[in-house]
């Protein structure tokens, strides 16, 4: 199926053909859903944009247009309004048809792209030699939530974990695990090394106290550098700790299993090349001992060009190289043509940078497109940072439990009040569901540039853009079924869609325009568009439910709401599946 926007786009740019020659195919049309529902549903300002073109006042070339346009089978009679806006108002029975056409259709209307492309989502990318804390949190579920919109949209996505798995902080892990557990670099046998927040702390403590442990881990990195295989092993079973840990937390937050981990060790053995060919290319430029690239467009306080440092006056390597090595394998070897990185803001300098380099090295070209896609932070309740009262990161386990903990007393009171008799397994469940939910949501439906405030009473609220209102509406629509003993699956594709109400109307439009929304998160990957998208949905939906009876009302009203109902809770659960939040089919 065509999109109705896409549709009416073509349909614009014909008409400007009749009406002022083939000079003007290709041009843009400029059709954009309508400000405000008094301008009909879309609107086209080219007529605009053409006068100077023209010669002619914007109405007049409107008038032309609107007299070209061939539109009665989706649109109302055009009107030419203001200083020349094209208004096009959908027909009702257009939009019924399209109703009857998604009816049975499990991507509701959503046709995969025509040109799908290979894209790659470099997340979440952690550090593992950290303890995992709230600044884990939005890598992961942003990143996630754009490799889901962009495979469902249609392009061959590949989700790699650039994890930072090399390097000084690994030093003192190592330490700590030839000290606190000497066999584990004999035996065969995976050890138990306990969890991986306890064996942090006790490494930190170890660094802390002791002079000589200090030593060890310095020693450790220099070492593991040198390759030297009995820290190799230690390296690896540390990274294995952390690499179990993690995943466990990415479980409990809905995180794809489906994450191939390429660490920044990956790219070690192709580090060298890089730097000579930069070398060979003579971009390289020596800069007191250390091997330079001059970037284009950064300069220091006395305005001299900048250097991107690709190996330092010890011979060692850095983030910038490996991420140079990692542009250059995602060309070549992965013949990648998209390459998306959702990393914090404060970045930005970083992959400016690389990709400066990695297009003036040939690496970058024309044919691909390499994007960082920055957030901001999370903030507490004062607009500071998010801590502990101790002043360190929280732990995200322990931010999740805590959602988890509220979410679940909610339910509980809840459930009480309407006497209903859950069991356990169900609330454990639903808790689950309900505060994992909240906090991904809430994390997704800000712009992602901006920083934001965390709050559980914001995100558990049951009113609000919150997944509790998204979740509760599902629910609603699932109560119908339940009540009226109704199958939606076995709704007749034959009865007639009948839209009556305003509300109905209204309700069935936002339903018809979810394929808009995923091309629109295509081009700019901002989750928010979908969040604010379903959150209309969900309350045009209360606002049809509040005012039209639904099981009560005579056929064919009845069984045309019920379809409709149903269509709204598939998009609600559609799109909650792509930001990687579950339904709940009670709560
Ligand atoms: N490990 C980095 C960090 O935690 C993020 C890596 C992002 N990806 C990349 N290719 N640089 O800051």
């Amino acid at each position: 199926m065509n999109s109705t926007i896409a549709e009416l786009k073509a349909y614009v740019e014909q008409a400007l053909v009749a009406a002022f020659g083939a000079d003007l195919a290709g041009t843009d049309p400029m059709l954009n859903p309508a400000s405000n529902p008094k301008f009909g549903d879309y609107q086209s300002n080219v007529a605009l944009a053409l006068a100077k073109k023209l010669g002619q006042p914007p109405r007049a070339i409107a008038e032309q247009i609107v007299q070209q346009l061939e539109v009665s089978h989706i649109c109302e009679p055009p009107t030419v309004a203001g200083p020349g806006f094209i208004n096009l108002e959908l027909k009702t029975s257009y939009i019924e048809a399209q109703l009857k056409a998604i009816q049975a259709d499990p991507r509701l209307g959503v046709a995969p792209v025509e040109q799908p492309k290979r894209i790659i989502v470099d997340y979440p990318s952690p550090n593992i030699a950290k303890e995992m804390h709230v600044g884990h949190l939005r890598p992961a579920v942003i990143g996630d939530c754009i490799a889901r919109m962009l495979e469902f949209v249609g392009h061959d996505v590949l989700r790699i974990s650039h994890v930072g798995d090399w390097g000084t902080p690994f030093g003192m892990l190592i330490a700590y695990l030839r000290e606190a557990y000497p066999d584990a670099l004999t035996t065969t046998n995976q050890l138990d090394l306990g969890d991986l927040s306890s064996f942090y702390r006790q490494a930190k403590k170890r660094f802390d106290e002791d002079e000589n442990f200090r030593e060890a881990a310095r020693l450790s990195v220099v070492e593991l550098q040198a390759g030297d295989e009995k820290t190799l092993k230690a390296w690896k079973i540390v990274c294995q700790l952390s690499s179990r840990s993690y995943r466990k937390i990415y479980d409990l937050l809905g995180i794809s299993a489906d994450i191939l981990e390429r660490g920044e060790s990956f790219y070690n053995p192709f580090l060298p090349e890089i730097v000579e060919e930069l070398d060979r290319l003579g971009l390289l430029v020596e800069d007191n001992g250390a091997q330079c690239v001059f970037l284009d467009g950064f300069t220091n306080k006395e305005g001299k060009p900048l250097p991107l440092i690709v190996q330092k006056s010890d011979g060692g390597y850095n983030y910038a190289t490996t991420d140079l090595a990692a542009i250059r394998y995602r060309v070549q070897t992965d013949k990648i043509q998209r390459v998306i990185y959702p990393v914090g803001a404060e970045q930005t300098n970083h992959f400016t940078q690389i990709f400066q380099v990695g297009r003036r090295a040939g690496w970058i070209t024309d044919e691909v497109e390499f994007i960082h896609a920055p957030f901001g932070l999370v903030l507490g309740e004062g607009g500071q940072k998010l801590k502990t009262r101790s002043g360190e990161a929280i732990r995200l386990q322990e931010l999740l439990n805590e959602a988890i903990a509220r979410a679940r007393a909610d339910l509980e009171t809840r459930l009480k009040e309407e006497e209903r008799q859950e069991t356990e397994e169900f609330i454990a469940h639903a808790a689950e569901v309900v505060g994992i939910s909240a906090v991904k949501y809430a994390d997704l439906s800000q712009n992602r540039t901006s920083n934001y405030i965390f709050s559980y009473d914001k995100m558990l609220a049951l009113q609000g853009n919150t997944a509790p209102y998204m979740l509760y509406a599902y629910v609603r629509v699932q109560g119908i079924s339940r009540k009226g003993g109704i199958d939606f699956k076995q709704l007749g594709a034959d009865c007639p869609i009948v839209l009556q109400d305003e509300t109905e109307l209204a309700l069935a439009k936002h339903v018809l325009q979810f394929d808009e929304i995923l091309s629109a998160i295509d081009l700019d990957l901002l989750p928010n568009r979908l969040c604010q998208y379903l959150f209309e949905l969900s309350q045009k939906f209360n606002q049809f439910y509040d005012r039209c009876p639904v099981l009560q009302a005579d056929e064919p009203l009845r069984t045309s709401r019920l379809v409709l109902s149903n269509l709204t809770a598939q998009t609600i659960k559609l799109g909650l599946s792509l930001l990687g939040i579950p339904v709940l089919e009670r709560m």
